[in-house]
């Protein structure tokens, strides 16, 4: 036994010399120690037909065996691995002059470019930015405004109304005008606020009408405020965002939230006045409905209109954007087309 032994633990090491590589290692580790047919527990296995005595000597022997080339094994198997990743990174190449991966990055739509830059104009100006809901009260969307059910001002703004089962019925905002009352209910006097957003209409659409488009409101609401105040701010409003002097026209126009009411025009800066599509022709479009606060609308929103008076105006956030990138079709804007978006 002692022999068999000894000879073993010979035929082993200088089989381990021998090994070149982990597979190998692995094979020659279940040669030893598989647990079926391994050569030692082979032996360890035929230890139970011996006298105790022999048990207790050649089971200590055969385990040092064991603990000696299983040490073996694993220093080399450490050894091995560390070599073999060496031996990747040695080999690896980083090309740094190969192109990297484009990074896509998204862009703002033009709308809320012009948006932005309102925005922080406004703030200037001491104005506060607010939001309102798209699905608006038929109270907020007109009756607040001085435009009963039967008014023929509804017949212009034909919107999608929504029937609530007997509950009061919402329509999709057609203006940001309601935010006029809900405003002057939310801050009283004295109040600068401006409320950009997006409105709805039934339209039939070309390319200067479209279902859907934005507005930003203004208003501006203390004592004495007149005609002048409103006029002053238009201008510094249009030189802010144009960045250049267009001409502009003021003449009457009819809304029933404000007396006087005002429509004030820019030259069209598509065709530069001589007429295309976008201003029908005229060479003039439509961009600043504004006027003086109607009394009425006033009492609305719970202020007294004997001791406060104020402007308001309605731009044409949309119209806007076309005007400032030369954009012939409105419905290129909620198109979603990618070729459109990303020159922004
Ligand atoms: N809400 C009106 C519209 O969409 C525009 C408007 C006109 C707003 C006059 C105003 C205003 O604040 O004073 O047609």
């Amino acid at each position: 036994m002692q022999q068999e032994l000894e000879l073993l633990r010979k035929n082993a090491l200088a089989e381990f010399e021998e090994i070149k590589n982990l597979i190998e290692l692995e094979n020659f580790e279940i040669e030893y120690f598989g647990r079926k047919d391994g050569k030692l527990n082979n032996v360890l296995r035929s230890l139970k037909d011996l006298s105790d005595e022999e048990k207790k000597k050649f089971g200590q022997l055969s385990n040092d065996i064991k603990i000696e080339l299983l040490s073996l094994v694993e220093t080399k198997k450490s050894e091995m691995r560390q070599k073999e990743i060496a031996d990747k990174v040695k080999n690896e190449k980083i090309d740094l002059t190969l192109p990297g991966k484009k990074f896509v990055k998204g862009s703002l739509n033009p709308t809320s470019i012009v948006q932005y830059e309102l925005e922080d104009l406004f703030r200037s100006f001491g104005f506060i930015v607010l939001d309102g809901p798209e699905l608006e009260s038929d109270y907020y969307n007109f009756e607040s405004l001085n435009i009963p059910a039967t008014h023929p001002a509804r017949d212009t703004q034909d919107t999608f109304y929504i029937d609530n089962d007997g509950e009061e019925k919402t329509v999709l905002r057609t203006h940001t005008s309601p935010l006029q009352v809900r405003a002057m209910q939310e801050y009283g006097a004295p109040l600068r606020a401006i409320a950009p957003g997006r409105v709805f209409r039934n339209e039939a659409l070309d390319a200067s009408h479209d279902n859907t488009f934005y507005q930003l409101e203004g208003m501006m609401i203390d004592r004495n405020i007149s005609i002048a105040n409103l006029i002053a701010v238009m201008k510094s409003l249009l030189k802010g965002i144009l960045k250049k002097d267009v001409k502009v026209r003021l003449r009457p126009g009819f809304f029933p939230f404000v007396e006087p009411g005002f429509e004030l025009d820019i030259s069209c800066l598509i065709c530069g006045g001589r007429g295309c599509s976008v201003c029908k022709q005229s060479g003039w479009v439509e961009l600043l409905p504004c006027g003086m606060i109607h009394p009425n609308v006033l009492r609305a929103g719970g202020i007294d209109p004997v001791e406060y008076s104020g402007f308001a105006f309605g731009l044409g956030l949309t119209r806007l954007v076309m005007m400032r990138y030369g954009i012939d079709d409105i419905r290129l804007i909620n198109s979603g087309d990618l070729r459109f978006l990303k020159q922004f």
